[in-house]
């Protein structure tokens, strides 16, 4: 049987120092730990590693309803004190609810909807889980239209960058320092009556510069940019040429 997969996408920055993406991808399908993580590394990436922010962002998500969902967390050799991600990523483990871990015999973590927080569970346990594919946002030092920012990135990298959360835009405008341009291209458009983002992202999380999305954006302003300076988006004449993001893989 074929996993249905519910495409509800967060985009999610983390990394401290570095600013690396990770989209997750709700795939509403239960499997024990280890089949989801063969089916993550079939068809993305990995299982989810997921950090404290993105586990709350995740246990949001109104498709799912399951009271668990795996993660990329499993417990290495038999201790009960030392986890790691099937990722491999450094991500800090700091979130277990309260008596977590509390079992030697289970070696798999998952996230507690409701309290958006780590349990350790037995391994063979069906559950839908979350997916991931790890991106890195690349400031290209070019000025472009945004509809050569977009070919540009499609045929270097992979797209235009996604602002789907305030995390994810510090990162962006950590890594727009050096930009040439007050604005910078984001992956933001405006077509038949609504914005959205190229990529398909979602676009709950929104930072207009104008209260609420600009609905009628007048004729030549049909393309979103990032105000560095504000934290901020900005609708802008898609003819206006500008330094841009996109991303790439590690
Ligand atoms: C955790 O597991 C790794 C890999 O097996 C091992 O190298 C490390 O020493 C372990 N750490 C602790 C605290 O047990
Ligand atoms: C891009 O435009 C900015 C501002 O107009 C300018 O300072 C910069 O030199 C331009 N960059 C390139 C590569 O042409
Ligand atoms: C962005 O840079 C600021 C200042 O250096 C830092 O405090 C913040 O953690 C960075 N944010 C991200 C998401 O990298």
């Amino acid at each position: 049987m074929k996993p249905t997969v519910t495409v509800f996408i967060f985009l999610s920055l983390f990394g401290l120092n570095f600013s690396l993406y990770r989209k997750h991808i709700f795939v509403n399908e239960i499997m024990t730990w280890e089949n989801a993580q063969k089916y993550c590394r079939k068809h993305h990436d990995d299982l989810s590693t997921v950090s404290k922010e993105e586990a709350q962002q995740l246990s949001t998500n109104p498709e799912n309803n399951n009271a668990h969902f795996w993660i990329g967390l499993h417990m290495i050799s038999n201790n009960l004190e030392n986890w790691s991600w099937s990722g491999g990523e450094d991500q800090k483990i700091d979130y277990w609810d309260i008596r977590q871990p509390n079992d030697i015999a289970e070696q798999c973590g998952c996230v507690r909807r409701n309290t958006a927080k780590l349990h350790n569970v037995v391994c063979s346990l069906p559950l839908p889980f979350y997916c991931m594919e790890v991106f890195v946002p690349i400031l290209v030092h070019q000025n472009k239209t945004w509809d050569e920012s977009l070919n540009y990135c499609r045929q270097n990298y992979i797209d235009l960058v996604s602002l789907s959360s305030q995390i994810n835009m510090e990162g962006v405008i950590n890594n727009t320092i050096t930009s040439q341009t007050a604005y910078v291209w984001t992956g933001l458009r405006f077509m038949v009556g609504h914005w959205f983002w190229v990529s398909g992202d979602n676009l709950q999380y929104k930072a207009w510069s104008t209260v609420g999305d600009p609905q009628c954006p007048a004729r030549n302003l049909h393309c979103g940019a990032l105000d560095r300076s504000r934290n901020i988006w900005q609708p802008k004449d898609c003819e206006e040429k500008l330094n841009f993001v996109c991303l790439r893989k590690p």
